[in-house]
């Protein structure tokens, strides 16, 4: 098992599993649908769109969510780039990422414009028509370093149980000092210690119906 590189298998032979976390990069059932209806719901979107919008995200992974975002932004009629900042510490192939996002027909003309700068530069650089920036390594190493704030977060690590490095009180810190007053973060999950890292990094914390199965999630909004 390399180091760095994310370790995958697939279920049904479409969903990426991740090996080293044991959990699976997206829903099982319906990975577009969850993204939309706990990230862009979660956080309000595309309602609040304008332009400059910044969004933040912890797990970079397959890019769904960056792709899932970035076309509710066209079909908003957004005229300037969507800015989206993501951190990812074990970046998968770019062969893996296009596999991963062929079960995705309507995301298509996206996810070939991403897997093509992604197989140049992981940081994504050379990837027109979105300003999106991926941060290699671990995010809590990295975010601490980095001078952006944004308007919503996207709070996608694997399970809290399996990867708890990614909810941590520490870095909860770092997302809420990265976040504008009014500000929102949104995840999947409704982990008691993640909503009260959450709530003591300056967010007051809600406990919203989940997707599908799930009967809760969080959604949050950073405190004046
Ligand atoms: C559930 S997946 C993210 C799914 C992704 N948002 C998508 O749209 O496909 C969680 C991601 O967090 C990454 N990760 C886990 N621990 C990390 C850490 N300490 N720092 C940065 N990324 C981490 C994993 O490698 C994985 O890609």
């Amino acid at each position: 098992m390399s180091d760095q590189q994310a370790n995958l298998e697939w279920r049904d032979g479409a969903v990426p599993v991740s090996t080293r976390f044991d959990d699976p990069y997206f829903s099982l059932e319906n990975g577009l649908a969850e993204t939309r209806h706990v990230f862009l719901q979660g956080n309000d979107l595309p309602a609040r769109f304008v332009p400059g919008f910044h969004i933040g995200e912890l797990g970079f992974g397959t890019g769904l969510n960056l792709l899932t975002t970035w076309a509710a932004w066209d079909t908003a009629g957004m005229t300037t780039p969507l800015q989206f900042t993501s951190f990812e510490a074990f970046p998968m192939t770019a062969p893996d990422m296009a596999r991963a996002l062929e079960v995705f027909p309507e995301l298509a003309g996206y996810a070939e414009r991403l897997v093509a700068a992604w197989a140049e530069d992981t940081s994504l650089s050379t990837l027109e028509g979105v300003t999106a920036r991926v941060v290699t390594g671990d995010a809590r190493q990295t975010l601490a370093g980095e001078k952006f704030i944004v308007d919503a977060w996207f709070l996608d690590g694997f399970s809290p149980a399996k990867n708890p490095e990614l909810w941590g009180a520490d870095l909860m810190t770092q997302v809420g000092a990265h976040t504008k007053a009014g500000g929102t973060a949104a995840t999947y999950t409704a982990a008691g210690f993640v909503r009260r890292n959450l709530t003591d990094a300056g967010f007051e914390v809600t406990r919203v119906p989940g997707f599908g199965r799930k009967r809760h999630m969080t959604i949050a909004r950073k405190l004046a």
